[in-house]
């Protein structure tokens, strides 16, 4: 068995590499040492190309080798890990054997190899990005760097990253300081050293004006409103908050967040939000949506998806008097007929009673689809909500412009509503005609209201108001004021 002791980087190893490849050194010949910096004038190392006087080194060997490879090789000897530099030999070696799968991500080396490349290269990465400099107040004394920062990087990515930060920083002065080892520069020439760290309490002894102000910042920037604690560890990972000015204030803000202030800030921060206010009318608020060609093709809201069919209207697009239901019930949606169900053959005798016919008058709802629920094999009548009567006030609204009715009849609480765009109580206008689209409009109750009633007493109370409210419909629209106010077609 041989040891080598090397010194712990990459140019080391590789010329102990070369030398032990020009004496075609098995890997599992060797076994590789770092020199301890103590023991190095101690010991002295039965092969040591970093110690030994040239005229004892053995005649290296050429190695050539792919750009591929020597960019993992030398990536991968900033690995933290005992074994790395015995694993890269190997894979020279097998290289140089001839065994070009040892590149491969499919051979078992080649896969680790890639591995601890790009491992070293996440590092390298993270390392530039989490990186905090803190401005010094003592910088005026002689050799006191105007920076200091402080990371752990995973792996030994020190001096790249800081060539990367030689290249950026100009002339300031920094340092940055690992537990293995510091950078500084000096703003001119870059300097690494091996383990010099900071004092523990370095961080303490900086009044970074530039910090408070990130921190600020920070703090003003965070909503925790749009908290999302999984993507935020994600982006940043837990391991790089000791280092960053700002990681001691993420803890306290998530868990504000979690406690309350998630849902303080959702309120406060819309209030809060500046700009212009624009008024808006109502109806442009709401949602968009597709303007249907045909009521078949209605799907301005969702209860087309289980009824039947939408129902239309039935009546002469010149009638005097509309009257405007809630929506069809199950025969209704069955037919496509509206009022042919159990409450429209009240409303039928109603009309009737009033001296008109169902010829004469046109008979709408203010939701065209029949709105259910099961229960056992029945389908129950289900209000509409406020959302689809306004999504259906579309047709209404057309019929309204195309048939411009004298009177309307608004036949229940959801029939109102639709007329009047917007919830009304029933009980407050059943008394007394009122203007509306021009001409008079009519409350009353629903037909079903009626089947609804317990005893036949109830029932034909409720239907008598119905029908009164349709003679006092009819006398407005045969009486002659309201002829000379009726807008023209
Ligand atoms: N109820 C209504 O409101 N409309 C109909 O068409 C049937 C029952």
């Amino acid at each position: 068995m041989r040891s080598i002791v090397i010194e712990d980087h990459f140019v080391a190893w590789r010329a102990a590499s070369l030398g032990a490849l020009g004496e075609d050194l098995a890997p599992e010949t060797i076994e590789w040492r770092v020199k301890q910096e103590p023991e190095a004038s101690q010991e002295q190392a039965l092969f040591d190309y970093g110690a030994t006087s040239e005229q004892a080194k053995p005649r290296p060997t050429a190695v050539h080798v792919s750009k591929e490879l020597a960019s993992l090789l030398q990536d991968a000897a900033l690995y933290r890990e005992s074994q790395r530099w015995a694993f890269l030999y190997k894979v020279l070696w097998r290289w140089q054997h001839g065994d070009r799968a040892v590149a491969s991500p499919a051979d078992a080396d080649g896969a680790r190899l890639h591995r601890m490349a790009k491992s070293v290269r996440r590092a390298r990465h993270d390392m530039i990005a989490y990186v905090r400099f803190r401005k010094q107040t003592s910088a005026s004394a002689v050799q006191t760097p105007e920076y200091i920062a402080w990371y752990e990087p995973e792996h030994d990515v020190l001096a790249w990253v800081a060539e990367h930060f030689a290249q950026r920083m100009g002339r300031s002065t920094w340092m940055i300081t690992t537990p293995r080892g510091a950078a500084f520069w000096d703003g001119q020439q870059l300097h690494l050293e091996q383990r010099r760290t900071l004092p523990a309490d370095h961080r303490s002894d900086t009044a970074d004006e530039a910090e408070a102000l990130w921190l600020a910042y920070y703090r003003s920037t965070f909503n925790p409103a749009r908290l999302n604690e999984a993507a935020l560890e994600q982006h940043m990972p837990v391991r790089f908050w000791k280092g960053l000015p700002e990681g001691h204030l993420i803890p306290a803000m998530i868990s504000e967040a979690k406690s309350g202030a998630r849902r303080v800030a959702q309120a406060s921060g819309v209030g809060a939000l500046g700009g212009k206010t624009i008024p808006i009318e109502a109806d442009m608020a709401q949602p968009v949506r597709d303007q249907p060609s045909s009521l078949d093709t209605c799907r301005r809201c969702d209860l087309w998806r289980n009824a039947t069919q939408a129902v239309g209207s039935s009546g002469p697009s010149d009638a005097r008097i509309m009257l405007i239901g809630e929506q069809p019930g199950d025969q209704e949606d069955l037919s496509g007929q509206p009022f042919v169900g159990p409450a429209g053959q009240l409303l039928t005798i109603a009309i009737t009673r009033a001296g008109l016919s169902r010829d004469q008058v046109y008979l709408t709802n203010a939701v065209k689809h029949f709105k259910w629920e099961p229960r056992g094999k029945r389908r129950l009548h289900k209000t509409p909500g406020q959302r689809e009567i306004e999504a259906c006030s579309y047709w209404l609204e057309r019929e309204l412009h195309t048939v411009r009715p004298a009177v309307i009849v608004a036949l229940g609480a959801t029939a109102l509503t639709a007329l009047l765009r917007g919830k009304v109580s029933l009980r407050d206008h059943l008394d007394a005609p009122f203007r509306v689209e021009g001409g008079w409009g009519i409350a009353t109750y629903h037909p079903s209201f009626a089947l609804r009633q317990q005893n036949d007493a109830d029932r034909d109370k409720v239907l008598a108001e119905i029908s009164n409210a349709l003679i006092r419909a009819r006398e407005l629209a045969e009486s002659d004021t309201l002829t000379a106010t009726k807008p023209q077609q």
